[in-house]
């Protein structure tokens, strides 16, 4: 790895370049022809320093892990169990037992709502909120199907925050577990982590927190925010789709039982009574993603060579930059807090979000628009849908101010 940079620009050129001519774009094959690329929420770009990790450890590095005894396949195990403690450092993790790989976090909350959220019964509660994703809702909805537990929601602020204040009086003993966004993926606010996880410890509840639009955004450290479950993807965070990661303190993992059976999660089989092997290994059945979690190391690399700190406050700068412009154009309305972190969902008056989405397609501007799989939020918005702008580490005011022309040209066709 090169440098480690300690500013972004704002700025289209020159940039830092992590070693290459043109800025950090240039690192983004997926960025050529000046494609305004303003979906990183839904999935980043990948820098060609991760694609190669892939193609390296797909191609002339490729063997099984765990099991081989030729030279190539242990090598290949020393390379993964080394993601995995790079998982483990990069959240804050101290002990990398506590990783467990999973294809995403949508599996990892569904890992949890079965091996741990099993035990669970009629009468215990869960505290969600408005704001989730559905993959942090539907779990916990197809756990109330198989035990009976109930499902509270808690409200938000007018700005567009989880109401902690409301959490802290809907929270009872009965509350086996808060489960919540650290950052919304439709109005980018940021979740006081800590506060929730005192909380939640205070009725005896776990705290699970979805750190999908958090890990590419900000620096996350599980220790220091307290909490019990940590979920994030690796596509969101500039690495491949297929893998992501759940991590939970050894104790809980430990206590939990497996979900998946099959091949490298167990301990001993036998027809008469199979053992199972300890965490991680008891919750990753079958082979498991290699390449994934060796692109995903690369990743985690590429974005640390830059800091997590830096790239929170260009982010910043650009939706401060963005709802400024778009709060100038009138007959906007802007959702969420204006400190929301890479993100900002926004309404063109009397305008249909996939109208808005296909005329800046038209002017190679790359937004999303659609219900962000939190209909939920959509309900308590008064919305079917909202246009959603968010912002990666390759973002400039270039983008910006393509995004501003297209609206603009939006208006005038809608007069
Ligand atoms: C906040 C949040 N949670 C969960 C998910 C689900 O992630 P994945 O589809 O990678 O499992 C997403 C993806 O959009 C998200 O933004």
């Amino acid at each position: 790895m090169d440098e480690p940079h300690n500013s972004l620009s704002l700025a289209p050129t020159p940039g830092p370049s992590l070693g290459r001519e043109g800025g950090i774009r240039a690192d983004f094959p997926g960025l050529a022809n000046n494609w305004r690329y303003l979906d990183t929420g839904a999935t980043a770009q990948k820098p060609q320093v991760v694609i190669d990790a892939l193609a390296r450890a797909m191609g002339a590095e490729y063997a099984t892990v765990h099991r081989g005894v030729y030279a190539r396949s242990a090598n290949m195990t020393l390379a993964f169990e080394a993601a995995r403690r790079k998982v483990a450092k990069f959240i804050g993790a101290t002990d990398e037992r506590e990783i467990v790989f999973t294809r995403g976090a949508t599996e990892a909350i569904n890992l949890v709502a079965h091996s741990w959220g099993n035990q669970l019964k009629a009468g215990d509660r869960i505290l969600l909120s408005v704001l989730e994703h559905h993959s942090n809702i539907v779990p916990w909805q197809l756990l109330r199907d198989r035990t009976g537990v109930e499902i509270d929601v808690c409200p938000l602020t007018e700005d567009g925050r989880i109401d902690l204040d409301a959490a802290e009086k809907m929270l009872t003993p009965a509350h086996k577990l808060v489960a919540f966004a650290h950052i919304s993926n439709v109005l980018g606010s940021v979740l006081d982590a800590k506060r929730a996880a005192n909380m939640a410890h205070a009725v005896g509840a776990k705290l699970l927190l979805d750190g999908c639009q958090a890990v590419p955004h900000m620096a996350v450290d599980v220790a220091a925010l307290d909490c019990d479950f940590y979920v994030f993807s690796a596509h969101k965070l500039y690495g491949p789709t297929g893998i992501g990661a759940l991590w939970a303190r050894y104790d809980i993992l430990d206590a939990m039982p497996p979900w998946h059976g099959g091949g490298a999660m167990i301990d001993r089989v036998s027809f008469e009574r199979t053992t199972y092997a300890p965490p991680p290994a008891r919750f990753e059945a079958g082979t498991p993603a290699i390449v994934e979690v060796i692109a995903l190391a690369a990743a985690i690399d590429y974005v640390e060579a830059i800091g997590l700190d830096v790239i929170h406050a260009h982010e910043q700068a650009l939706v401060r930059e963005t709802r400024d412009a778009l709060r100038r154009m009138n007959s906007i309305r802007l959702f969420g807090p204006d400190d929301a972190a890479g993100i900002v969902s926004f309404e063109v008056e009397g305008v249909h979000p996939h109208d808005v989405g296909t005329i800046l397609d038209e002017e190679n501007v790359a937004i999303r628009a659609g219900h962000h799989c939190a209909q939920p939020l959509m309900d308590h918005l008064g919305v079917a849908a909202t246009a959603r702008a968010s912002f990666g580490i390759y973002n400039d005011v270039e983008d910006v101010a393509a995004l501003v022309r297209g609206l603009e040209r939006v208006k005038r066709i809608f007069g």
